[in-house]
């Protein structure tokens, strides 16, 4: 499909859409219909349990894993998935040793407050926090450059910046990073379904990222490695099942070859299966249609705050931004209050973002518009 020719039938999978003008995707994106047959089929498994139904729930999971692997262009078995970004980063972070020289980790001040606080935390175990500052809603790549050195054990960077939606030059970053011998991990939960991404192209040992955004799923996010890293991986955060035999039901020996050794104890398979739908739509769509559909959307978005007079802080450049449009000026929060109670749902993080997505249409966009500058005017007045 391409993006000239969407939303349209992806638009009906959506019953959100009907109810409202939903552009806030970057925030909990809107859920497909198929989640309620899920939802009942789970039921219907629970109330006739037998044991052995983990075995399905377990290649449901590394399917779906498995399949968030060929979105980012990564194999087979270098995804793994647990409930939030935050275990994710929190495990990874007791695979590496900051006790000797090499001890930094360099973030930005743009990063989702998740991320700042787990290195903070690992600070007891000798780790050195670096912040680098953003200026104008985006970090300079040069600033992140020089902030790297022998003494950094890893970089830590969003590829899309969750307030300002900015998309960071990662592959340049990464060059950096390897070439002070340090490693790199990016957080993809504001690009991955949104933005095409290539975990080759941005050359990341580590990329992270979610479900119930862009991916329209449920409180499933997963952790992708560089296949070639994962035997050096060994976490003190861990659980049975990253065993090399789970099902063996006995100590464990050795960390499973694969993803699964960054994974813990008994998942969550309902949020997994209830994410599987968006993934297959998002899947069947492709990405270059989304991309070229939200960049529609969004340029659209930054064009009528022009007109209006609004602060954009989003970059401009296609490739500086992702699915997201941050708008700054007085009253923005109250505006966006408004809006909601208007039923124009968007969200506000420092800034009024609005993100569109797929399954909106430009009229959409410019009703949203018309909403908010009636609203902004109103609170100027
Ligand atoms: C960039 C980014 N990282 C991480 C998260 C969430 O982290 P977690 O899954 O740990 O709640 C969000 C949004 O909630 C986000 O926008």
């Amino acid at each position: 499909m391409s993006g000239g020719v969407l939303p349209g039938a992806v638009r009906a999978e959506y019953p959100l859409l009907q109810s409202c003008t939903y552009l806030n995707s970057n925030s909990t994106g809107a859920m497909p219909r198929a989640v309620e047959a899920v939802l009942a089929h789970y039921w219907n498994t629970m109330r006739a349990w037998r044991d052995d139904t983990w075995d399905g729930w377990l290649s449901q999971m590394q399917a779906y894993a498995d399949g968030v692997a060929g979105l980012i262009s990564a194999p087979a078995g270098s995804v793994a998935l647990d409930v939030n970004l935050s275990a994710h980063l929190s495990r990874l972070g007791t695979c590496l040793d900051f006790s000797g020289e090499r001890r930094r980790v360099v973030v930005t001040d743009l990063e989702f407050p998740t991320v700042p606080f787990i290195w903070k935390g690992f600070a007891r175990y000798g780790a050195e926090l670096v912040v680098v500052p953003s200026r104008d809603g985006r970090v300079d790549e040069a600033l992140l450059e020089a902030a790297i050195d022998e003494r950094t054990r890893l970089v830590c960077v969003s590829h899309g910046a969750f307030a300002t939606g900015a998309v960071l030059d990662v592959a340049r970053v990464a060059k950096a990073a390897h070439a002070a011998g340090a490693l790199i991990a990016t957080d993809a939960y504001q690009t991955v379904g949104t933005v095409p991404v290539d975990v080759h192209a941005l050359d990341v040992d580590f990329l992270m990222g979610g479900a119930h955004k862009w991916l329209g799923g449920s409180e499933a996010a997963f952790l992708y490695v560089r296949p070639e890293l994962l035997p050096t991986l060994r976490p003190a955060a861990t659980g049975w099942l990253a065993g090399a035999t789970p099902l063996a039901f006995q100590a464990a020996e050795d960390f499973a070859p694969d993803a699964r050794r960054m994974m813990g104890g008994t998942p969550a398979p309902l949020m997994v299966l209830l994410s599987q739908p968006g993934l297959e739509l998002l899947k069947g769509v492709g990405m270059a249609a989304v991309r070229e559909h939200s960049l529609k959307l969004t340029s659209r978005l930054m064009a009528r705050a022009d007109e209006a007079g609004l602060q954009v802080v989003t970059p401009r450049e296609p490739h500086q931004r992702g699915g997201v449009v941050a708008l700054r000026f007085p009253g923005d929060v109250d505006v966006m209050k408004r809006l909601v109670a208007r039923g124009f749902i968007c969200s506000h993080r420092g800034y009024l973002r609005a993100a569109p997505h797929f399954y909106n249409t430009l009229e959409e966009v410019d009703a949203f518009m018309d909403a908010l500058v009636h609203e902004q005017r109103k609170e100027a007045a």
